[in-house]
Order: C-alpha cells, then sequence, then structure tokens
C-alpha cells in the first residue's frame, strides 16, 4: 500500500460495537507486507514487483509476469524459455479430475473448478508431500522447491480445467493441450479445437496479464487464510475459486457485459445509470472499487485492446458502443463522481471475449486461469512468515440463560 492509502486507512466504514471499532469488510486493514504488487488507489496505479502495468501490458506475455510474480524478477531468455516449457508440461490433468470436470458439465463451470481443482490437489504427489511435511512444521529448501513446483502446476492446469468444461459442457470430445502454442493460445485451442486468430491469442494474453495479480482482493485474502491452516495450495486455490466467483469481485464481469446486451443501443444507456444511484438500486457491474478512487489502469489498457477488436471484427451488437455511453454517463454524473466510482477492471473485459465466442459464463473462469499465479504467490510469500488467521467476533448476545425442558417450552 503507498504512502498516502495509509493516510486513508481510518477511512474505511467503521462499524460502533461494545468492544470497540469493527472495521466492516476489514477496508484498509492490512494482513502483512507483500512486494508481490502495489496499487495507488488515488492515482489508479497498479505495479507487479516494481513494474509498471503499462509497460508489462505493452512488452511482457503472461508466461513473463507469471515468472515475474512467483519469482521476483523478469527471467532472461532461458528462464523464461525453461519456465514456460515446465508450464507445458504440467497442462495435462488427473484422470479423475478430468472425470470431475465431466460429472459437472451442465453447471456454472466456476463451480466444476472448484471442484476440480481440490481433486486434482488429491492425486498431486508433490503437494500431499508437501503437506506431509507441513503438518509436522517442516518448511525448509527442499519444501520451499516443491512448493514452487506446486505452484507452477497450478498455473499450468487452470486453463487445462476451463477448457475441458466448455467441451464437456457442449457435448464435445476434450481437445488435448498442444506444447507448441503459447499458454493464452493453447488455451483457446483447447476450447474451440483450432489455433485462435492472432488478434484474439494477444486478447486473451493482454486479459491475463492485467488480471495476474491485485494486493489482497476477497479472493487473495481466502487462500490466505486457507494456506495459513497449513492447508494444501490446491485447497487454497479452490477456496479463492469459491470467493471469486461473487458478482462483487470476479463474477461482474460476466454481469456487466449481460447489462449491455439487455441496454442493446447507446441512447439508452442513462436509464439503468440513473437506476444505478438509486438508494438500493441496482449497482452497475463493471464500476467501482474498494482501493482505486480513480480510473482503473487495467480497464483503461482493455478499453484500447476492446477499440482495436471491434474496429476489425465490428460491434454487431453495440455492446462497446453501449459501454462507451455508460462510460460517458458516469464520468459526468454527480453522484459517480461525489463517490469516486470509475470502471473498474471488468467494465470492458467481457465485449472482445463475447465477439470471440466465449459464452459469458466462462468469463470469470478465465479471471482465475489469470488470477491463480496470484493466488499462489501469495501463499507461498505468506509461509515464508506463517500465522494462522484467527480475528475475533463481538459477542452481543445474552450469557448464562436458564437451559428450559422442552416438556415446559
Ligand atoms: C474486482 O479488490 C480488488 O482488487 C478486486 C479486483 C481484483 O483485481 O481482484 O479489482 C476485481 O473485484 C473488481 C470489482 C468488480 N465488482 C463490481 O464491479 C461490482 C460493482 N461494484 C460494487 O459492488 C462496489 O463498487 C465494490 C464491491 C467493487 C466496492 O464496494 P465497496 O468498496 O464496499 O464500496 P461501497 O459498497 O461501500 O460503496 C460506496 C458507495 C455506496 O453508496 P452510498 O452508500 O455512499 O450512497 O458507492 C456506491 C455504494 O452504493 N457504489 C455504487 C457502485 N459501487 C459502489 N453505486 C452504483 N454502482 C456501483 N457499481
Amino acid at each position: 500500500m503507498s504512502e498516502q492509502a495509509v493516510q486513508i486507512r481510518t477511512s474505511g466504514k467503521v462499524l460502533q460495537s461494545p468492544c470497540g471499532s469493527i472495521i466492516h469488510g476489514l477496508e484498509d486493514v492490512l494482513i502483512k507486507n507483500t512486494s508481490i504488487s502495489d496499487i495507488d488507489g488515488e492515482k489508479g496505479i497498479l505495479w507487479y514487483r516494481g513494474y509498471r502495468i503499462e509497460d508489462l501490458a505493452k512488452y511482457s506475455t503472461y508466461e513473463e509476469v507469471s515468472y515475474l510474480i512467483l519469482y521476483g524478477k523478469l527471467p532472461n531468455k532461458k528462464e523464461l524459455a525453461e519456465f514456460a516449457e515446465r508450464l507445458k508440461t504440467h497442462r495435462d490433468l488427473h484422470p479423475a479430475t478430468a472425470e470431475v470436470v465431466r460429472s459437472l458439465a451442465k453447471v456454472h463451470p466456476m463451480f466444476a473448478i472448484e471442484a476440480a481443482v481440490a481433486a486434482e490437489g488429491a492425486f498431486d504427489e508433490d503437494s500431499l508431500k508437501l503437506a506431509e511435511a507441513l503438518r509436522v512444521g517442516r518448511y525448509k529448501a527442499e519444501e520451499k522447491e516443491l512448493a514452487y513446483r506446486v505452484a507452477e502446476k497450478l498455473v499450468a492446469k487452470m486453463p487445462t480445467i476451463v477448457a475441458y468444461h466448455y467441451r464437456f459442457s457442449r457435448g464435445l470430445e476434450i481437445v488435448k493441450p498442444r506444447r507448441d502454442l503459447s499458454h493464452a493460445a493453447n488455451f483457446l485451442y483447447m476450447m474451440f479445437g483450432k489455433e485462435p486468430d492472432p488478434l484474439a491469442a494477444k486478447g486473451i494474453d493482454l486479459y491475463l496479464i492485467l488480471h495476474a495479480d491485485h494486493e489482497v482482493p476477497a479472493s487473495t485474502f481466502t487462500a490466505h487464510v486457507v494456506a495459513s491452516t497449513l492447508s494444501d495450495m490446491y485447497s487454497a486455490v479452490a477456496a479463492a475459486v469459491g470467493a471469486l466467483k461473487g458478482p462483487l469481485h470476479g463474477g461482474a464481469n460476466e454481469m456487466a457485459v449481460r447489462n449491455y446486451l439487455e441496454i442493446g443501443h447507446p441512447s439508452k444507456a442513462k436509464e439503468p445509470v440513473e437506476a444505478a444511484t438509486k438508494p438500493g438500486g441496482p449497482k452497475l457491474m463493471g464500476v467501482g472499487h474498494r482501493v482505486y478512487k480513480a480510473y482503473d489502469p487495467r480497464a483503461k489498457i482493455f478499453k484500447e485492446f476492446s477499440r482495436d477488436y471491434v474496429s476489425k471484427f465490428g460491434d454487431p451488437k453495440n455492446l462497446f458502443a453501449v459501454a462507451s455511453a455508460i462510460e460517458q454517463e458516469i464520468l459526468s454524473h454527480p453522484y459517480f463522481q461525489q463517490r469516486k466510482l470509475y470502471p473498474n477492471v471488468d467494465f470492458w473485459s467481457g465485449i472482445a471475449f463475447h465477439y470471440m465466442g466465449v459464452p459469458y459464463e466462462y468469463f470469470t473462469p478465465i479471471f482465475a486461469v489469470s488470477r491463480v499465479v496470484g493466488w499462489v504467490a501469495h501463499i507461498l510469500e505468506y509461509w515464508e512468515n506463517n500465522r494462522i488467521f484467527r480475528p475475533r467476533a463481538c459477542y452481543i448476545g445474552p450469557h448464562d440463560l436458564q437451559y428450559i425442558l422442552i416438556e415446559q417450552r
């Protein structure tokens, strides 16, 4: 957290209670030091390991950014090639995991991902060996090496889980991963069974870069809590997937595009924006952020990609046009400006996905394909100085009531 964010620490939503102040939703409460990513919410800046997201979006790839987030430095060519090769060797799933995905083919993919990640962990010998060592309190060089290997496997396998669910849900045969394709291109290949258009592959790679880490949002905090009990890394990631599923977090990208589809034309953007300003009104998905009180830098970057994409392939359902009209309304509306509510990462991300043919129930799963590297990097960082999370609650109920037998109630 950068300097001036510390000054607004006390601006969190504080609820009074007999035991003292409750920081509702842990707003601005610090849980650890980190060197993985930093956010300047007031200025709308995001850094991964000290590099600005704009530079990484322009020059890097998801493989390179994943190495940076995991190992704390940009890799040289040899390091990157070896890392990418390790990811490729771990793309396959245990047969039992593939059966778990197949058995959940008819449900929302986020349920299947939660279950499949946990299932894969049940068969990963490295993870089981690590869990055994952690159980007896041993976490030295050998165990750390194991932990990094497990982390890389989770990054490698997430695209396969999502793509397999898509294939099973449409009654299609699975498409096995290819080792001659990049992380992003191979994901689209496993989804649609053909090599992707270069601009689509670039769009997915850019999306994966932009979503790779973001300090400690709800899903990453969830991963910390589970990992802090020394449970296995797969279980911590499965729990993080459950947190990401919520519409206030990762689920917003799917809801935002459904919203644009429903509005249908830019001339109809004013009404839903006004409705969102009414007390108890429906919140605009893809707008507002707990930390950013400025335009989310990731949204700015993906807006430009979305503009390029619809320029090349068209905007037949007016998605980009409707989103642009909503953006203009927000940027000039007192309600949003007074509350410093701006488009966030989910505001633009689903438009290109929709036109790529990605069904919107797969938007949040693709968020998980990216953020898995942030989740595992934070677990590795926290295990360096682990302490189980155990907050308190203020009890406001009665004490020492007399027990009345049921015959007398
Ligand atoms: C992500 O934390 C992260 O880093 C998350 C993330 C990541 O990379 O991991 O960035 C990804 O989750 C992005 C956020 C995606 N969610 C959405 O787009 C859902 C819509 N946004 C809102 O639900 C909301 O803005 C949150 C949940 C994102 C933030 O909520 P906060 O910080 O708890 O803010 P709040 O609810 O206290 O709102 C403050 C005021 C309220 O009005 P008042 O009571 O002061 O009158 O702003 C209003 C809110 O009603 N408000 C909105 C709004 N968001 C907040 N009003 C209309 N539309 C909105 N979207």
